[in-house]
């Protein structure tokens, strides 16, 4: 037997008794007639003591030789310690040791395996499997177990049965590239890995699985970001007999428990917010709602009063920061310097000081007086002692500048607390998004989500306009899920293809399979997909997923441990009937 317990385990209660502890020696201190070891596991730290005249001779010499990170087994008695440490929850004993056992040895490691570690980003990458014994690294597995279990069990209990879906398939579009498989058996032909199990789940609603989940990985090649790995994991679900209205409830509802189960928090507002309206009040579709400096549209009073840079944008909006008014001349600059930077892309920004005695200060005072800036207050809620900065330009570009400032003050000031959760859904996104390098449309969500009831027929006439049966779930500015109710009838889908710019040949060679099994009695229904790396890290408080995976992969989608991807040999090659030219 390795260990009787492990080393998180023992307290005061179990002084005199006899143990077998097992792990990796995380520190020793020698000081000639005693050494002292710390000893780790999963579990926790137990203190070790060597004691010349109570250790026996060979234990007490082979202890001077362990190092770092060495693998060990010891036995000894539980004895009250001399100079307790109450930070540590086996912090009132130690271990005399009288057998140890050196169960492998450790070169040193490249990093101290310390809660702060001296290892940077990309060593630890390299060395994960050390990484991962550290406290943070390991505490975020933990915690993402727990709220994955918690997930099936919610759902389970809701009656969703868990369904595997396959990987190799075809490509599934959500939006990003493939990655593909090649075939060893069916020459130059390929398989793709699913960007999620979209069209799975839907047949399985065809036949009659009525609710279903999988906590899936996804593949999606396209650039990574914080929140974005080239494989991820989703909660995917789909039900069948179910109108929009139903899948919030159910979905409200795993939300709610989550966060009461793992964090401890009651949510009682769950707001709902149009697509339209999140756009106008935070120039946002994933807003942070849990701080103001909400955007006030200002064209009405800033236009025509002789500012050109105002009269000729579509849209002149702002927002209020909260004590900004004490901002330097210097602290400005830099904030339209930031602003200015080619990430955020505004051309400039106009600011207004609200002074606290009722009078205001702007950076065009030329053109607008004291009354006109009341009105700028106004419209963007600001008080006095607030700073109002506005942009103006083509409205979408101006809007997701402001939003980028929006989210960067709340970050500065502090307004984006990691321990306050409010989620929200948005609603009613548009069907269609104008890509302007393809110049054509393309579905928002995927080309399986249904248009608003009535609205099929603008698709001719005003496609932008048209709006979708589909849903967002966000949760503190990051977008956690998204689904929609799906079209279920074939002659819809096809038209959908249709205007997706799909050949009728290319719908049928690509999803001919789904337009058939519509044909056999499908049940109207609809669905949703949370990314479980951004639900953990959220809900962990942080918004870095990569933490909260095992084996991450790096901004250039490499994993740098085991060095992939990487080539392959010729004879693999061959057998593929693949040739690389470079
Ligand atoms: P969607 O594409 O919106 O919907 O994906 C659902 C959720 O998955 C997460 N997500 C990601 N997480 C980490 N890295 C990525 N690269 C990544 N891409 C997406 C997001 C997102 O909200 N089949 C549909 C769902 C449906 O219609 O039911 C789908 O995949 O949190």
């Amino acid at each position: 037997m390795y260990r009787t317990h492990n080393n998180g385990g023992l307290r005061a209660a179990n002084i005199g008794e006899t143990v077998t502890l097992s792990g990796w020696v995380q520190k020793s201190r020698d000081k000639g007639f005693m050494i002292w070891v710390d000893l780790r596991d999963r579990y926790g730290i137990t203190q070790l003591i060597f004691d010349e005249e109570r250790t026996p001779k060979d234990v007490m010499e082979s202890a001077r030789d362990l190092g770092r990170e060495f693998v060990v087994q010891v036995t000894g008695e539980v004895i009250e310690r001399e100079s307790k440490n109450p930070k540590m929850p086996t912090g009132d004993i130690e271990i005399l040791v009288k057998e140890l056992k050196v169960l492998n040895s450790s070169r040193t490691p490249p990093f101290t395996i310390e809660t702060e570690t001296d290892g940077g980003e990309d060593l630890r990458m390299k060395y994960r499997y050390l990484d991962i014994r550290r406290n943070p690294v390991k505490e975020k597995l933990i915690f993402r177990h727990k709220v994955t279990i918690a997930v099936r069990n919610y759902l389970s209990e809701q009656g969703f049965i868990e369904v595997e879906t396959p990987y190799l398939i075809k490509s599934t579009p959500e939006g990003a590239r493939d990655f593909v498989v090649p075939s060893r058996m069916n020459e130059g032909q390929f398989y793709a890995l699913p960007q999620s199990p979209q069209t799975f789940k839907q047949l399985l609603m065809v036949g009659g699985m009525d609710k279903y989940f999988q906590i899936v990985k996804c593949f999606r090649d396209e650039d990574l970001r914080a929140d974005r790995q080239p494989e991820f994991t989703q909660i995917d679900c789909e039900m069948a007999f179910v109108e929009q209205e139903d899948i919030l409830n159910v979905f409200e509802g795993l939300t709610k428990f989550l966060l009461k189960e793992i964090n401890g928090v009651e949510i009682n507002k769950f707001p709902r917010m149009t697509y339209d309206e999140a756009m106008a009040r935070y120039g946002n579709d994933k807003p942070d709602i849990r701080f103001g400096m909400e955007f006030g549209e200002l064209n009405e009073v800033a236009q025509h009063k002789g500012f050109n840079v105002f009269n000729n944008a579509d849209l002149v909006v702002g927002i209020a920061i909260p004590g900004g008014a004490q901002y330097t001349r210097k602290e400005i600059d830099k904030l339209i310097d930031w602003v200015k930077r080619p990430q955020v892309g505004a051309l400039g920004m106009v600011y207004v000081k609200c002074n606290e005695d009722g009078t205001y200060k702007s950076s065009v005072d030329k053109f607008y007086d004291d009354q006109d800036l009341a009105k700028w207050a106004e419209k963007t809620g600001a008080k006095p002692g607030d700073l109002i900065c506005v942009l103006s330009g083509e409205s979408q570009k101006t809007r997701a500048q402001l939003s980028a400032l929006r989210m960067e003050m709340a970050e500065r000031l502090g307004l984006r607390k990691a321990d306050e959760f409010a989620p929200l859904w948005v609603v009613d996104f548009p069907l269609l998004e104008w890509d302007e390098e393809t110049e054509r449309y393309h579905a928002m969500h995927h080309p399986f989500t249904s248009p608003k009831p009535g609205q099929l027929e603008m698709l001719d006439s005003d496609p932008g306009a048209v709006k979708a049966n589909a849903y967002d779930l966000v949760l503190n500015g990051n977008e956690i899920g998204g689904g929609s109710i799906r079209i279920f009838d074939s002659e819809t889908q096809s038209t959908m293809f249709d205007h997706l710019g799909f050949t009728k040949e290319e719908a049928q060679a690509q999803f001919g399979f789904l337009m058939e099994a519509f044909k056999y009695g499908a049940p109207p229904h609809g669905g949703i997909a949370f990314g479980l790396d951004r639900l953990v890290a959220i809900l962990g408080g942080q918004e870095t997923i990569r933490d909260f995976i095992a084996f991450p992969k790096n901004n250039a989608g490499r994993d740098v441990m085991i060095d992939a991807p990487a080539t392959i040999d010729d004879a693999q090659l061959k057998e593929l009937n693949l040739k690389v030219t470079l």
